[in-house]
């Protein structure tokens, strides 16, 4: 996990977390305390057997996004149009915050990876910038 943030539009968020080693541990997301806006839709991506996966390429007009690694690993690359980061994705109480206007993919990813997301707005394809070139654009 990384400490601090060089793109734009992104962040770190730190959630609450009760550790009954061996028994278990407990985190908890809130919107409005830890979560900076209210939660309308929550998926998770899970079965990433093929460690040559990318997934994401994209980036969102205006859909704000908390992105976590809840089991094993994978790496979250940043890229705001001008500085771009890379982000080792293993600690379940660290998420990062997914502004709008982000390129985002992640790739390497442990078989055991499970990614929860927690969105502000549904699903809507017309929100996405899925051509790197028209992020580029939309950003100017
Ligand atoms: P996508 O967001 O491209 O996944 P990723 O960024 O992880 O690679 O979504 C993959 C497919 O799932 C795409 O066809 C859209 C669909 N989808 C929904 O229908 N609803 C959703 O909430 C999400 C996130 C995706």
């Amino acid at each position: 996990m990384i400490k601090k943030i060089k793109v734009k539009n992104s962040g770190i968020i730190k959630l609450q977390s009760y550790d009954d080693f061996p028994d278990g541990n407990l985190t908890i997301a809130e919107s409005r305390k830890n979560i900076p806006f209210d939660i309308k839709r929550v998926y998770f991506i899970n079965n990433l057997f093929n460690n040559k996966s990318i997934r994401g390429k994209h980036a969102h007009k205006k859909l704000k996004q908390i992105i976590f690694c809840i089991n094993g690993h994978f790496t979250l690359n940043l890229d705001d149009g001008k500085n771009k980061q890379k982000i080792l994705m293993n600690n379940p109480s660290y998420g990062i915050y997914l502004g709008s206007k982000l390129w985002h993919t992640m790739n390497k990813f442990s078989s055991n990876c499970v990614i929860l997301v927690l969105a502000e707005d549904y699903y809507t394809e017309k929100d996405y910038l899925r051509n790197y070139n028209d992020f580029l654009k939309y950003i100017k």
